[in-house]
Parts: C-alpha cells; sequence; structure tokens
C-alpha cells in the first residue's frame, strides 16, 4: 500500500513514528489529568504518535469485528480475482473502534494506493478535482468525517462514485460549458461517528455500508495483550484482564490504558504489570472497574440528582455538563448506552437502574419495580 500525500484536508496526520517517537509521561499529577487525555475515545496528539506502529496492517491481524472481517474477505478475494476495484465501502460507528484502520487494511490486501482526505478538506470543487485527478484504476479514496462534505462537495462526488465520471463546468452564464471527465474504477470508504447526518442520496451510493460494534472483553484483552507486545511491556494475563475491562470497549482507548499503565508500572519501578499494578494505576487515573471516568460518573450525577433520573434533553445535560451536545452525543454517550447506563427516549435521555446502582443511589420505586421484575424475568432473585 502507498499512502499518496494528497490530502488537503488532514495535513500530517498520517506521518511514520515508532514508539521510540513517544516519551514516558511520569504519571504526577494523573487524577488531574483531563478526559480528552484517557478516555476520551478521540485522537489525541500522543495517541497519533503511536497509532502507526500498532494500527493492524492486514486483515488476519485486525481483532473482533467478524461479521465486517468476513464480508471483507470475500468481497476483496473476488475483485481481487477479477481484477476489478472494491465495490465503495462506508464505515461508521464511535470514534476509536477501527475505521481509519479498516481502510489501510483494505488497500493493503488489495494492493493499492489509499488517498486520505476529510469531508471538510473537500469544500471547494477545484479539491474535488484535483483529487480525482490523481486517481488510478484500483486506488482507494479515503474520506473521513464523510458527514462533513459540502452539497456541492457532494454533488459533484455522486456521478464520481457511481460513473466513474466528473463534471467540468467552464465560463459563467449563457456561455457555462459542462465537459464530462472519465476516471478510473476507484474505491471510495467513506468513513463517519454521524450516519444519521449523511443524506440518503449518498449512503444508497457505497456498495457495504458497515456500521462497527464495541469490542467485547475477550477481543479487547487480544488487542491489549497486542499493544503491549509491540510496545514492551512486561504483562500478565491478570493486568491485560483489567486494562480491557476498563477499556470502554474501545481499541483506542485500551492501547491509551496500556500506555499509562507502563508509564506508571516504570515510576514505580515495577517490571511486570500484573492486575495489582494495573489497577492501582487506573485508580490513581480514576478510571472505574466499569471504565467510567469523573466526567462520565458527573453526567450521571446530574442526570439523577439534579433531573431526577430525566428524561433531559441532550442539550440541556450537555450545557450542565460544560459540553456541547455533539461531544456529548459522539464521545460520552455511546459508552454510557451501551453499558445500559443511560437510555434514549423520545423525550430524552433518561438514568437506568443500573446508573443508579453504579452510582449507590436509591432508585425511584418505580424503577425498583421495573428492576424487580426485569430480574425476575432473568432469573435472579426476586
Ligand atoms: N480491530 C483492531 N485490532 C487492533 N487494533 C485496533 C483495531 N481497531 C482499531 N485498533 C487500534 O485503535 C486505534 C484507533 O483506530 P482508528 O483510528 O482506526 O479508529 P477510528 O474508528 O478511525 O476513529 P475516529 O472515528 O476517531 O477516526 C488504531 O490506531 C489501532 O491501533
Ligand atoms: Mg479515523
Amino acid at each position: 500500500m502507498t499512502i499518496v500525500p494528497s490530502n488537503p484536508g488532514n495535513p500530517g496526520g498520517f506521518k511514520q513514528a515508532g514508539p521510540k517517537a513517544e516519551r514516558a509521561r511520569p504519571p504526577a499529577g494523573a487524577a488531574r489529568a483531563g478526559r480528552a487525555e484517557i478516555l476520551s475515545a478521540r485522537e489525541s496528539a500522543s495517541d497519533r504518535k503511536v497509532e502507526q506502529s500498532l494500527r493492524p496492517l492486514r486483515l488476519v491481524e485486525y481483532i473482533g469485528q467478524t461479521r465486517i472481517k468476513s464480508m471483507l474477505e470475500m468481497s476483496i478475494s473476488a475483485a481481487s480475482a477479477r481484477g476489478e476495484a472494491l465495490d465503495h465501502v462506508l464505515f461508521y460507528g464511535p470514534p476509536g473502534l477501527g475505521k481509519t484502520t479498516l481502510a489501510h487494511v483494505i488497500a493493503n490486501e488489495m494492493g493499492s494506493r489509499i488517498h486520505m482526505t476529510t469531508g471538510p478538506g473537500l469544500e471547494r470543487p477545484r479539491d474535488i478535482i484535483g483529487l480525482v485527478h490523481q486517481l488510478e484504476a484500483g486506488d482507494v479514496l479515503f474520506i473521513d468525517e464523510i458527514h462533513r462534505l459540502s452539497r456541492v462537495a457532494e454533488e459533484l462526488l455522486y456521478p464520481a462514485i457511481e460513473d466513474f465520471v466528473i463534471d467540468l463546468t467552464s465560463g459563467k452564464g449563457q456561455a457555462t460549458r459542462t465537459m464530462r471527465l472519465p476516471l478510473p474504477r476507484f474505491t471510495l470508504i467513506g468513513a463517519t461517528t454521524r450516519a444519521g447526518m449523511i443524506s440518503n442520496a449518498l449512503r444508497d451510493r457505497f456498495g457495504f455500508v458497515c456500521r462497527l460494534e464495541f469490542y467485547d472483553n475477550q477481543e479487547l484483552s487480544c488487542i491489549v495483550r497486542r499493544t503491549a507486545s509491540i510496545l514492551g511491556v512486561d504483562i500478565d494475563d491478570s493486568g491485560v484482564e483489567i486494562i480491557a475491562a476498563r477499556g470502554r470497549g474501545t481499541p483506542r482507548i485500551a492501547n491509551r490504558l496500556v500506555r499509562l499503565v507502563r508509564d506508571f508500572a516504570q515510576y514505580k519501578g515495577r517490571a511486570r504489570v500484573d492486575a495489582a499494578v494495573a489497577s492501582e494505576a487506573l485508580d490513581t487515573y480514576q478510571v472505574d472497574a466499569s471504565g467510567l471516568d469523573h466526567t462520565d460518573r458527573r453526567l450521571l450525577e446530574i442526570l439523577i440528582d439534579s433531573y431526577g433520573g430525566g428524561p433531559v434533553g441532550i442539550d440541556t445535560l450537555a450545557a450542565t455538563i460544560g459540553e456541547d451536545s455533539d461531544t456529548v452525543e459522539d464521545v460520552y454517550e455511546p459508552f454510557l448506552i451501551q453499558r445500559g447506563f443511560i437510555q434514549r427516549t423520545p423525550r430524552g435521555r433518561v438514568a437506568t437502574p443500573g446508573a443508579y446502582r453504579h452510582l449507590k443511589r436509591q432508585a425511584p420505586s418505580l424503577q425498583l419495580n421495573l428492576d424487580m421484575l426485569q430480574d425476575q424475568a432473568e432469573g435472579g432473585e426476586p
């Protein structure tokens, strides 16, 4: 795979950096470190430095997402056998689950070049024309944050995606001329955390639309073990389990926790990471046993203590914790919903009985009753 430096919207985002490029940070002041540093699924500067060395390059190395992997395996081998480009693919799902990684994996498996850009980077028609001009047969064009494409860009892309042609216009008013230029057959890979913001017209033009899921503990354990081995961290199975359990089902976060635990162990002069070292390190960073940090707990506390458990509108909730609602929806909420702490209802967000239990709060009686009924249905004690 060759990465073509054609990327106006993503400068320097994919530079090579080995593990040596990252300096071990002493964990002093760890408890004060903000969420952006620890549990945000969004990519931080220190993630970028190591991600290149941690990214799986081939499908066999890519852990989890088995349904997507087997579908890709079949389609890639069929397209390669026919000597054709793979059909266009859209990946969506919360940050840090492996969308960009899969785009690279596809290009590697197809033996193709990859051109990387972002939706906001294709603002003007000439950005798109300049980009598609460089495409060769079989190339992969990766557009990250594809939900942020402008309308003009989107419409210019339609014939390029569907019929592999691009319409160039010149002149103004009555003198306007349109020229249709053929393009080589390429594969568009789009990635987004906000599938709901993509128009149906764009979505329908992808041959595959794949939703990435959170990873289970076993899959995340494999990722933690692999990352520790690449970074040269000596860790036993109990240490792996602690990190995986607190990694919020997200490889990017699990990888970050491995680095934090490594720094902590080094600072404490512990050669091997076991359950005790891993828990002590993550307790220091205020990451609890379910992978929640102080911001998640605050969000649940506000929902329960200030709004009686909800329903509360997302804008109100976001304003109360001092975040914008996009961040709450993209970064905090998906994991809290997946862990069953929050429910989305048409009237707003509601705290579940699980959230009350996690914060050791007394659930309101109706919820308590529902909870008991649910426990009974699942075969628990009445
Ligand atoms: N299946 C996987 N197996 C092993 N490591 C993975 C896997 N998926 C992702 N990773 C690791 O997690 C990191 C984050 O993945 P990636 O950048 O692909 O996420 P993303 O979905 O594109 O996030 P964003 O929405 O923020 O762009 C990668 O650097 C990689 O090291
Ligand atoms: Mg990405």
